[in-house]
């Protein structure tokens, strides 16, 4: 297989600016990150979905730095090559511009990481600006913030009405300008993805935005029927590893009655 170099920021932005896809997707362990590794993905999300895919968690709030830490070096591990974010758990930027930073930087300096994310528009600015100021690179992420599901009512399409459309665009601006390298649009309406991404000078990605952005997130989980709990309505499925692995098992089961 042919040597694959590592993803630095100036490659994505050139991809951005060349209008090649840039592919993205959550990944939580070693085994995981080995195959996206093979694979040659851009960018791999450590996300703290994995309170719920991994950890079996209702929501991602219980998610720890520790959680993160841990499972973002075992990513590292398996995917040397890939511009590897690690997010940000629930309250560990949300108080203070200091924790932001110093969290970040856990990031960076105990599990390689090439970049953070966290959620929120233009009241995290001065959160962003401080981290993209320590050397961090940021990405913002907007529309459905899942550490925010209580205050937005549940898992649904952000910025369906006009005003809220306007809110999102100019939450958009506004981490660009205060740093962030690129910003994640969660189900958000195809039309608000395409009228952010057609002015952003950084690379826009989607998940469940529609087609328009410069790149695509995938959750893993989904991705290959990994998660029993529910089946998002974005979620584009590759493969159904869940059931090739509860086929195994029971085989293994048959086998061993068989012997008894
Ligand atoms: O935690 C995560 O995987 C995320 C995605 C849902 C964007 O933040």
């Amino acid at each position: 297989m042919e040597k694959r170099s590592k993803v630095v920021l100036p490659a994505l932005l050139e991809k951005m600016q060349q209008r090649v896809p840039i592919t993205m997707v959550t990944c939580y362990d070693y085994p995981m990150a080995y195959l996206v590794e093979q694979a040659g993905v851009d960018i791999v999300l450590v996300g703290d979905s994995l309170g719920m895919t991994v950890l079996g968690y209702e929501s991602t709030l219980p998610v720890t730095m520790e959680d993160m830490i841990r499972h973002a070096q075992a990513v590292r591990r398996g995917t040397p090559n890939a511009f590897l974010i690690g997010d940000m758990p629930y309250m560990t930027y949300q108080v203070c511009v200091q924790d932001a930073v110093r969290n970040a930087g856990r990031f960076m300096a105990e599990a390689g990481c090439d970049g953070v994310k966290l959620e929120g528009g233009a009241e995290m600015a001065d959160r962003v600006q401080a981290i993209a100021c320590a050397g961090i690179p940021i990405m913002g992420h907007l529309g459905l913030t899942p550490q925010s599901t209580s205050a937005l009512g549940g898992f649904k399409v952000q910025g369906k009405d006009a005003t809220r459309a306007r809110h999102i665009v100019d939450d958009a601006r506004a981490l660009e300008q205060a740093g962030a390298f690129s910003i994640l649009l969660e189900m958000v309406p195809d039309r608000v993805a395409g009228l952010i991404t057609g002015r952003a000078g950084v690379p826009i990605i989607s998940l469940g935005s529609g087609p328009q952005a410069h790149g695509q997130l995938l959750i893993f989980h989904d991705m290959f029927g990994l998660y029993p709990r529910f089946k998002p309505k974005m979620a584009k499925v590759f493969g159904n590893a869940g059931e090739v692995i509860l086929n195994g098992l029971r085989q293994y089961i048959r086998s061993r009655s068989a012997v008894a």
